[in-house]
């Protein structure tokens, strides 16, 4: 890239001395990923990051479905999306409660790259968008180039989303491009939205013609019972975002978008732009994967397992935590998360955790949609990747850091 000669140029577009897009100027990595370096010191416990546990994936299933796909000469060539991955994501819907057609599945790189072409099918330069005060920061990032005015919602640690409010926010007259929502396992809150207050959701939506984003990317792994139906499974304009990341592996970097038929040829033609449809190996192995009919007793093993670290997990903070500190209780997903009392900065405590006691964590400002000083004093605690026998020892180092912090 060639340094634009900054005599000639505004200082303020300058950034490092490069004339970027505006936009550009502002964006700085994700908090999360500058924890990534402090959270993987060796010794160190990490809450931190919400990635499956690698000993769980299903590496020799997936090893024979490549090596089939391999077989045809083919294989490795340009192509367009696998239309045999497009019915396993029917079927695999269909088990979440939701009835769609193949015509309606949009293959994905990660559910990820679906908000990214949500966010550039739906949100105008400078237009406006409805969150959750505390949600996933990947959405944040797809939105960001447009600039957009960010509106929030409260959300409470054990109903989800107070719908109240969105419904107030559109009377008053506000008109977000769409509301992004995660339905299950929320990333970072843990909670998953009340039955009834899905249907309210789905209803109001319906009535004032705002568009819902449901991100359900952890909602195929629940741990106490059959979980809700999506808000997808309540009314069909409702764009859903699903991931094979979790339950395969985020390396295949496969998602998918249910959408309504008509956005179908909009959103190819913005992918496109950006990968082509590239992908389609990892599509082909998935689908040879599933085609292996692997996938229910594979699910079964990631329920049991990341129950177990969940309750492991709870166990320890109510053996080891001050007795101030409110936690949620995940039905579904890979994250807890923590109150604690407002005197506390968890961004400030995170260093004293990591160097001082080898346990990481994310701080709660890392998921804040706009300024807010009540997530200061939370954290997000992820289970799935540390084994079930650290946990404890994890979770009375942090219990520890915890206690000096609020001791008087
Ligand atoms: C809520 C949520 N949505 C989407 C993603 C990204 O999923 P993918 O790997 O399919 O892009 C994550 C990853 O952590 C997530 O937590």
């Amino acid at each position: 890239v060639k340094r634009s000669p900054a005599t000639r140029l505004d200082p303020r577009h300058l950034a490092d001395g490069y004339a970027l897009a505006s936009w550009t100027r502002a964006i700085r990595q994700s908090v999360l990923r500058d924890i990534l370096p402090l959270a993987s010191e060796p010794g160190t416990l990490s809450f931190a990051l919400g990635m499956p546990a690698p000993e769980l994936f299903p590496r020799e299933a997936l090893g024979a479905a490549a090596a089939a796909v391999l077989a045809d000469p083919e294989a490795l060539q340009y192509a367009v999306p696998a239309e045999r991955l497009k019915e396993h994501v029917v079927a695999l819907m269909a088990a979440r409660g939701v009835q769609c057609r193949a015509s309606e599945v949009f293959l994905t790189t990660g559910a990820q790259q679906g908000m990214d072409l949500l966010a550039r099918l739906f949100v105008e330069d400078r237009g406006t968008v409805l969150v959750e005060e505390a949600t996933y920061d990947g959405l944040l990032m797809a939105v960001k180039p447009m600039r957009p005015r960010v509106l929030t919602v409260p959300t409470d640690a054990r109903s989800g989303l107070d719908v109240d409010a969105v419904e107030s926010l559109l009377c008053r007259g506000d008109r977000p491009a769409f509301l992004y929502v995660m339905s299950d396992g929320h990333n970072p809150l843990g909670v998953s939205l009340a039955a009834d207050k899905r249907a309210r959701l789905v209803d109001v939506a319906a009535r004032h013609g705002l568009a819902v984003v449901e991100d359900d990317a952890y909602g195929l792994l629940h741990y106490e019972g059959g979980a809700a139906r999506p808000l997808r499974a309540l009314g069909p304009d409702v764009l859903y975002l699903g991931s094979f990341s979790k339950i395969l592996a985020p390396a295949l970097r496969v998602g998918w978008i249910v959408a309504p038929e008509p956005l179908l040829p909009r959103l190819s033609a913005i992918k496109q732009a950006s990968d082509l449809d590239t992908a389609t190996f990892s599509h082909r192995v998935a689908a040879a994967y599933l085609d292996a009919a692997a996938l229910p007793a594979h699910l079964e093993r990631l329920r049991v397992e990341y129950r177990a670290r969940r309750d492991a997990l709870l166990q320890a903070i109510a053996a080891h935590f001050p007795e101030e500190a409110r936690v949620t209780r995940p039905r579904s997903g890979f994250f807890a998360w923590v109150e604690l009392p407002e005197r506390i900065d968890t961004r400030l405590l995170l260093p004293l955790a990591v160097r001082g006691h080898r346990v990481a964590y994310v701080p709660g400002h890392a998921f804040a949609a706009r300024d807010s000083r009540r997530l200061a004093s939370c954290l997000r605690l992820s289970f799935s990747s540390v084994a079930r026998q650290e946990i404890d020892v994890g979770i009375s180092r942090l219990g520890a850091v915890l206690k000096e912090a609020l001791r008087p």
